[in-house]
């Protein structure tokens, strides 16, 4: 086993540029899922996995969903052996603000030890890298437990598609355990096993005012400017220390244990982390907790976006006629989406004055997931770390969402291992998102251990 184990790392080394050109390949196809207009690439990404899949020497075949499809595919070694499903995306954010990107989002550009593209890192280059280490472990003769994929194209907008299918696919996708490596690493020199991830809940709020834009002259002073609700409705989410002010928002949250609270204080993330990561001038949020705290485990509230009158070049004296916001909110464990849902609604109908008419599109919700880290694959994944970086990992909480962790729990009754080899610093979501090359690379040895570990 050590020989094949052996052999497919070196497999893996040996073909590293190979491995480039197809991630590549992949993140030339501008798989941006919350734009109509993208419909299509998003069948050419998914076909380019389904075609790679098969090339590797899985069963593999692509579903239509109401929007986007999903690539399944299958290696089925043997009944007793235990069967890990892999989850991926090969769906990307969009790549506005274009202008702030030093290359184009979907040329990939080497520069340093950086790969430069739309979805390098969140997540194409995660999914590529699980792909090449199923490969490199078939080449050789040692994959000893069967594998799903299930990479899906609507994580960047809820995975709307995902929970019906999900539940009409129960026994394709049965498995012992899913592999999600959506999450990241705290640093190239920090192994990391993500041991939570927020829940979230978003919605977008319309307040309608006068029938058409106004003459703030002639009618400033008898109408209520929707920008002005909006702007009083938005800001009434937060209490002035920064906490968020919907009645009842924190009665749930699960407090932190003193145990969970030193761990955490132990993991190598000062002030000045997330001063630099950012670039703001001081740290801001909610009192009484630490920023590592805040974001693992405190739920939050953002605004993401807001538009109203007009946004052109010099002023116009306009009352305008609606306003739009944005709002997203993480949520952490034992916080129902449903119920903070209801909160949100609430707060709303009390506040929002019958000057103006409103509507909401309706919040999407997912629950916080917790993960255990004494099952089986947490133990095979901190090992496959340990052996790759020569230290233990640390256990972290993201602050970031990944729906369908919770999804599958709850209608496949499966759990999941979150792993990732992104970094901070990789721009995900914003313009000049990258991927961290030598890092990426150890993550491919990892997950070859990983799956042999997995035969414990
Ligand atoms: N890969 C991210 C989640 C993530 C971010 C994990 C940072 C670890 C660190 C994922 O693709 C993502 O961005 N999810 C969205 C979900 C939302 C659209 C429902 C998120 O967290 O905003
Ligand atoms: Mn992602």
């Amino acid at each position: 086993m050590t020989n094949n184990l052996n052999a497919a790392l070196q497999y893996a080394h040996d073909n590293h540029e190979t491995t480039l050109r197809e991630l590549k390949e992949l993140v030339v196809i501008p798989s941006v899922s919350t734009v109509p207009e993208h419909a299509a690439d998003m069948y050419t990404a998914a076909e380019w996995l389904e075609n790679k899949l098969t090339s590797i020497g899985l069963q593999a075949q692509v579903f239509k969903t109401k929007k986007h499809p999903i690539v399944f595919a299958e290696y089925k070694f043997s009944p007793d052996a235990p069967t890990v499903l892999i989850y991926g995306h090969y769906d990307v954010q969009p790549s506005d603000p274009l202008d702030l990107w030093e290359t184009d989002p979907f040329t990939p550009e080497i520069r340093g030890e950086y790969l430069y593209g739309r979805g390098t890192s969140d997540m194409k280059g995660q999914v590529i890298a699980s792909i090449k280490a199923i490969e490199a472990l078939l080449e050789h003769n040692s994959l000893k437990v069967n594998v799903k994929f299930m990479i899906e194209g609507e994580e960047e907008s809820g995975s709307p598609s995902l929970k019906p299918f999900l539940e009409s696919h129960k026994d394709l996708l049965a498995a012992d355990i899913a592999l999600n490596p959506d999450t990241g690493m705290m640093a190239p020199d920090i192994p990391t096993i993500t041991l939570g991830l927020r829940g979230v809940a978003h919605f977008e709020l319309i307040i309608h005012g006068p029938k058409r834009d106004l003459h703030s002259g002639m009618f400033g002073g008898v109408v209520h400017n929707p920008a002005q609700v909006m702007c009083d409705v938005l800001s009434g989410m937060h209490n002035p220390d920064g906490s968020v002010a919907l009645p009842g928002f924190y009665d749930k949250v699960r407090t932190l244990t003193k145990e969970e609270k030193e761990e955490l204080a132990r993991l190598p993330i000062t002030d000045d982390t997330y001063l630099q990561q950012t670039g703001i001038p001081k740290l801001w949020g909610e009192p009484g907790f630490t920023p590592v705290e805040r974001i693992g485990a405190r739920p939050t509230l953002e605004i993401n976006g807001m538009y109203s009158g007009y946004l052109g070049e010099g002023s116009k004296t306009i009352i305008p006629s609606y306003a739009v916001g944005k709002v997203s909110l993480r949520l952490v464990p034992n916080q129902d989406p449903a119920e903070v849902k209801q909160q949100i609604m609430d707060y709303l109908e009390s506040k929002i004055p019958d000057t103006v008419t409103w509507e909401i599109k309706p919040p999407r919700g997912a629950r916080a997931s917790i993960v255990d880290r004494d099952l089986p694959a947490t133990i095979a994944l901190r090992d496959a770390l340990k052996t790759v970086w020569e230290k233990d990992p640390v256990y972290k909480l993201e602050g970031g969402s990944v729906p369908v962790v919770g999804a599958m729990e709850e209608i496949l009754g499966m759990k999941s291992v979150l792993t990732g080899f992104g970094l901070p610093g990789d721009n995900i979501h914003s313009p000049n998102e990258r991927l961290h090359l030598p890092t990426w690379k150890n993550g491919i040895d990892t997950l070859i251990h990983f799956f042999v570990n997995m035969t414990y």
